[in-house]
């Protein structure tokens, strides 16, 4: 064995900007997942019929085949039929967030269902229009519920954007093997963007158990 980490040394600067690389995307991810995810669970939990369907075919389709499929078909099949090159960054953001969706959709419709009838019946009795309710008085209390759930999907896109450097991307993988291709070491790099990886991820559970205890206090 021949570990050696002075080698690596000073490829750290490099590989510390793919944490930026891969939180940028990331993040603008989760934040399309979320939205488009509240949007689908409400057609879903709505009475609309077609709207429902799409919101169905929707979840399952997206769930329904690979994420790195998803990631290729945006890269490579958009410039293909439309002539226009999309950028990786584009391709990254579109393919994580539209997937993530989903996902957040079912939480979000789990988690909207799972609050008492009881609340929806006495908002009704109350007068207050369906907007309303649903902003003020079911959603906060769906969210409390869903929170560790949402906090495992925005893992699973945190770690599952490794794939990003099949197409290229510059993320914290992708620079991994770039360091391994200028200095044929392959332990030291990986492990190294593998610690980058688990602080990210600890991070992100830290921000969930920080607000988790928040809601709670508000009960
Ligand atoms: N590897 C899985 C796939 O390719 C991960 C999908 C992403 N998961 C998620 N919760 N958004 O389908």
């Amino acid at each position: 064995m021949n570990l050696d980490f002075s080698q690596i040394v000073p490829y750290i600067p490099f590989m510390l900007e793919g944490i930026w690389v891969t939180l940028k995307f990331v993040s603008l991810s989760i934040l399309i997942g979320f939205l488009l995810g509240t949007v689908f669970a409400l057609f879903k939990i709505g009475n609309i019929k077609p709207l429902k369907w799409i919101a169905d075919a929707y979840t399952s389709i997206f769930r329904g085949t690979p994420l790195i499929l998803q990631l290729m078909l945006i890269y490579l099949a958009v410039p293909q039929l439309t002539g226009y090159d999309i950028s990786a960054f584009l391709s990254a953001i579109l393919a994580f967030g539209l997937n993530s969706a989903a996902y957040v959709s079912e939480i979000i419709r789990a988690g909207i269902e799972a609050v008492d009838i009881g609340q929806t019946e006495a908002s009704m009795a109350l007068g207050i229009p369906y907007r309303k309710q649903m902003i003020d008085i079911i959603l906060p209390q769906a969210f409390k519920n869903i929170l560790p759930a949402l906090m495992n999907e925005f893992i699973t896109l945190t770690k599952e954007s490794a794939i990003v450097s099949t197409i290229g991307y510059l993320d914290l993988m992708r620079r991994a093997t770039v360091v391994s291709a200028g200095t044929y070491q392959y332990f030291e790099p990986l492990l190294f963007v593998g610690l980058l990886y688990y602080m990210l991820v600890m991070g992100l559970t830290l921000i969930g158990k920080q607000l988790e205890r928040r809601l709670k206090h508000s009960d």
